[in-house]
């Protein structure tokens, strides 16, 4: 997709009520596209509408729901589809989760992908389409304080693969990127982890953050999807405030 052909496409992103979502449904809105956002808080994406204007439509419902999914392609066909929507884990190590607490990415990350993925590759979306799907650094390098996160966050950048291969075997022509972004304490997810590691550490969140070099920004995840959207790239590609990384 051109960044013409962006400009007055349709574009859905899950997650935009806030974070790296909503920074992305932004982006997006600049660029001309015609945005679906879809989140639980109503009020929240009203606010995202005031800021954004008419180019951002609102949908609360969860991601993870499959008739959300089919219903949500079905009525505005997206060229582009944003999966950013994500659980935050409960921060505590390993034996002080439930086997609820430890799964809970799994239920609303990985089904959201699995869902929407699926309805992608059904539809079909059109030739030139794309869809993009957050996982995590944390799916390579694990995450001990996140209960199943890392591995929930593996399994999504392993339903992009296969789904790019059903799109090639299939000769649909629908593009599937995994991004896997450093944690940061710039969004409410991430800040929650970023005090819990540093307790483990022993350390306050200014000194934590100090040994992490540059925090990743909303703005910054928000131009590199729309770098992503607008590119030929696929596969995943490793996000910090650098920049992007192809993952091989
Ligand atoms: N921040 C980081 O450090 C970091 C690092 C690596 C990967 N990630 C990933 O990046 C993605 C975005 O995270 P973020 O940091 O921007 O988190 P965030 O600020 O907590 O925002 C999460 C967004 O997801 C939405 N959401 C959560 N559950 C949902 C559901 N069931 N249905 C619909 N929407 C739902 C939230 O809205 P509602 O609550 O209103 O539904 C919100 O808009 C996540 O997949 C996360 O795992 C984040």
């Amino acid at each position: 997709m051109t960044t013409a052909q962006l400009a007055g496409s349709t574009a859905v992103v899950t997650g935009a009520s806030r974070g790296f979502g909503k920074a992305i449904a932004s982006a997006l809105v600049q660029a001309g596209a015609q945005v679906t956002g879809v989140a639980r808080d109503g009020a929240r994406l009203e606010g995202v509408r005031a800021e954004l204007g008419t180019g951002f439509t609102p949908v609360a419902a969860d991601a993870a729901d499959p008739v959300v999914a089919g219903h949500v392609i079905d009525q505005y066909q997206p060229r582009l589809l944003v999966l950013a929507a994500g659980a935050a884990p409960l921060s505590r190590p390993l034996h002080q989760q439930t086997w609820q607490s430890f799964s809970r990415v799994w239920e609303v990350d990985v089904q959201q992908v699995f869902h929407w993925t699926r309805e992608a590759l059904l539809r079909p979306l059109a030739p030139g389409s794309a869809v993009i799907a957050f996982s995590s650094g944390a799916a390579l390098f694990g995450s001990p304080l996140s209960g199943g996160y890392a591995g929930a966050k593996a399994t999504i950048r392993f339903i992009t693969q296969y789904a790019a291969d059903e799109s090639q075997r299939g000769g649909l022509g629908i593009r599937f990127v995994a991004v896997l972004p450093q944690l940061t304490p710039e969004t409410e997810l991430g800040a929650a982890a970023v005090a819990a590691y540093a307790a483990r550490e022993g350390m306050d969140v200014p000194s934590f953050l100090a040994t992490r070099g540059l925090s990743l920004t909303p703005e910054q995840a928000g131009k590199a999807v729309l770098d992503l959207a607008v590119g030929t790239g696929h596969g995943a590609y490793l996000l910090a405030a650098a920049g992007l990384k192809e993952l091989q």
